[in-house]
């Protein structure tokens, strides 16, 4: 196992109602500035839940965070920040507003210019203005995570960046919360946890027995509740282990002491700033033809997936191997999360394969857990999935 360091300062507030309880974490006397999406919340009870929880505060609100959050929105949102004097955000939504939201609470305070060299260069975040988090949509574990993923319009990128000043403060996760997500949101978000559990372990063995066995039950849980997840909605025991293996699935956990492969999620968030595909289909699409591309350096970690995942204990090796990518793959198809070229159509006649690949070469990419991914690998990956 490597050496490691474990930080996380998130307070979980897990459960039906504890919406309510947020008011004693918010300092006393600060403006908040309430943030959100689309206007979901608006037609859940969400929102009213929040402003009774907010009875006390003077608070303000900033909505329409798109899905995959825009720099040029979020913008907006740090104008009022600085011309408010906002001393407190809280973002109610899924992973686009709570990401948005910590972007907003890092530019909010950067002085080096263009903030979005945050996420381009990793310009150094020195300040951020407090926030908080309720979750809506179990999926990305931006609610006890540091990081987030900003697309920025003008340019058709779409990059991360890390913080610890952005660890929400706390995250409430309230599973009857989700029970008004549509089936393509449900399962988008078993997917993106399924894959971010996969990017921590389906690298090299690392001798981290406690690290795999989260993994794996973490993994197990997807597969046997996932289905329930999206076709029982009114199931909050469901709902409720969802909602927890998908932050557990990228809290810093798992990741402690092994091997990470972000490769899937990379070329993934290129597909989404070219084509505007959802974060959890580009990462379905991805999937299969990296593990096959690189079976060979995942050989013994996708043999112990096999086994322990899929129970796939008998046959040859490469057998057990091919088997093993064939269920995943059919587990994200069954939820109705397409894996293939041809299940989107505005794929059809794009030449984003080329893009990207010539994206990679220019910026000299190499990705993985060994960084043996350049961008000639992109292009056989995604070749694989037509
Ligand atoms: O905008 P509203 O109206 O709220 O509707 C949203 C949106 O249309 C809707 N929704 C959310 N909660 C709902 C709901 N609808 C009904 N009932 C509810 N309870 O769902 C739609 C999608 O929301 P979005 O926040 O975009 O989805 P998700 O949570 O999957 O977030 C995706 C974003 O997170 C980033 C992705 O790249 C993408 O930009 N990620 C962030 C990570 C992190 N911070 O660690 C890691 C992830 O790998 C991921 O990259
Ligand atoms: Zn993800």
């Amino acid at each position: 196992m490597r050496h490691f360091q474990l930080y996380n300062p998130v307070r979980v507030l897990f459960g039906v109602n504890q919406i309510a309880n947020i008011g004693r974490y918010i300092p006393a006397g600060v403006k908040v500035l309430v943030t959100y999406g689309g206007g979901s919340i608006k037609k859940n009870g969400v929102y009213e839940q929040v402003c009774d929880a907010l009875k006390g505060f003077t608070f303000m609100e900033f909505g329409g965070i798109e899905p995959n959050p825009k720099y040029e929105t979020l913008m907006k949102a740090v104008d009022i920040v600085r011309k408010e004097n906002i001393g407190f955000l809280l973002a109610v939504g899924g992973g686009s507003v709570m990401d948005g939201t910590k972007f907003i609470a890092a530019a909010s305070c950067f002085e080096g210019g263009d903030p979005y060299t945050i996420c381009t260069e990793g310009a150094e975040v020195k300040k951020a203005v407090p926030l908080g988090c309720v979750a809506t949509l179990p999926a990305t574990g931006s609610e006890m995570n540091a990081g987030a993923v900003i697309s920025r319009l003008s340019t058709q990128e779409k990059f991360a960046f890390h913080s610890p000043l952005v660890f929400p403060q706390f995250s409430v996760l309230d599973p009857t919360v989700t029970l008004s997500l549509p089936p393509r949101q449900r399962a988008n978000g078993v997917v993106d946890a399924f894959i971010h559990v996969t990017e921590q372990y389906l690298t090299y063995p690392a001798d981290a027995k406690v690290q795999d066995r989260f993994s794996e039950g973490l993994l197990l849980t997807l597969i046997e509740e996932g289905p329930n997840y999206v076709n029982r909605p009114d199931d909050i025991d469901t709902a409720s282990n969802v909602v927890w293996a998908a932050t557990m699935a990228l809290n810093g956990l798992i990741a402690a002491g092994v091997p990470e492969d972000w490769a899937t999620h990379q070329i993934g968030h290129e597909i989404t700033a070219l084509e505007g595909l959802d974060h959890a289909q580009t990462l379905a699409l991805v999937w299969p033809g990296l593990q096959k591309v690189m079976r060979a350096s995942k050989r013994e970690k996708l043999l112990q997936f096999a086994e322990r995942v899929w129970n796939l204990r008998e046959g040859d090796e490469e057998g057990r191997i091919d088997e093993a990518i064939a269920r995943t793959e059919a587990f994200f198809r069954s939820l109705g999360v397409g894996t293939r070229i041809t299940d989107y159509p505005q794929l059809a006649s794009s030449k984003f394969i080329d893009v990207i690949v010539e994206r990679f070469r220019q910026r000299d990419t190499h990705l993985g857990e060994r960084a043996e991914i350049d961008c000639d690998t992109v292009r056989r990956i995604l070749e694989d999935r037509q």
